[in-house]
């Protein structure tokens, strides 16, 4: 399965797990890395649409991964779903580019899992499952890392090697 991660984090460069996330992911097969605000920094404009969607259709799977910010994604990713996601190809009688692929996210949290009852982590990104839903993809379930700013190397370590697994099925 061709895996394509869109990954965003506005300050990477202080980035620990996301950082540690995405060497894991470079060492699994059949892998594609988009680091947006490395591509395109912190510019919405600069987003190479056509180029994006190509990697798309190529993909049998789409990977959101980014850390919460504010109980949200990142800008970035939020700019490249409006700009990425067209009428007439992600949706509209015309657009079907998006239909039967997997769409996943994988996230980071800086509070524990505790802290995130009510509401839980998959009702604060349902409208992530939404554009899943509204574009034909198929939604799989939402990926966590809580607890990042106290995260253990070791706890670290498991994260990451979960994360190659499921890259590799
Ligand atoms: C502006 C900002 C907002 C944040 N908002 C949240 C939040 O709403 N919920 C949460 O659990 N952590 C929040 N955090 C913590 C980050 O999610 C956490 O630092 C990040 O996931 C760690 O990943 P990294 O090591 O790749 O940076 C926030 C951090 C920043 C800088």
């Amino acid at each position: 399965m061709k895996t394509l991660i869109i990954f965003s984090h506005t300050w990477f460069a202080q980035s620990k797990v996301n950082r540690a996330l995405l060497e894991a992911a470079q060492d699994a097969d059949n892998v594609t890395i988009r680091n947006l605000e490395e591509l395109y920094g912190q510019n919405p404009e600069k987003i190479d649409v056509k180029a994006e969607q190509k990697l798309i259709e190529a993909a049998d799977r789409i990977i959101f991964q980014c850390p919460v910010f504010w109980f949200s994604i990142p800008p970035m990713l939020k700019a490249y779903i409006d700009r990425v996601f067209e009428h007439g190809w992600a949706y509209g009688s015309q657009g079907h580019a998006l239909e039967g692929k997997i769409l996943q996210l994988v996230l980071s949290t800086g509070s524990p899992q505790e802290s995130y009852q009510q509401p839980t982590i998959g009702e604060l990104f349902l409208p992530l499952t939404a554009v899943g839903n509204y574009t034909g993809m198929e939604v799989a379930p939402i990926r966590v890392a809580y607890g990042c700013l106290t995260i253990s190397d070791s706890d670290l370590q498991k994260i990451c090697d979960n994360y190659k697994k499921l890259l590799n099925e």
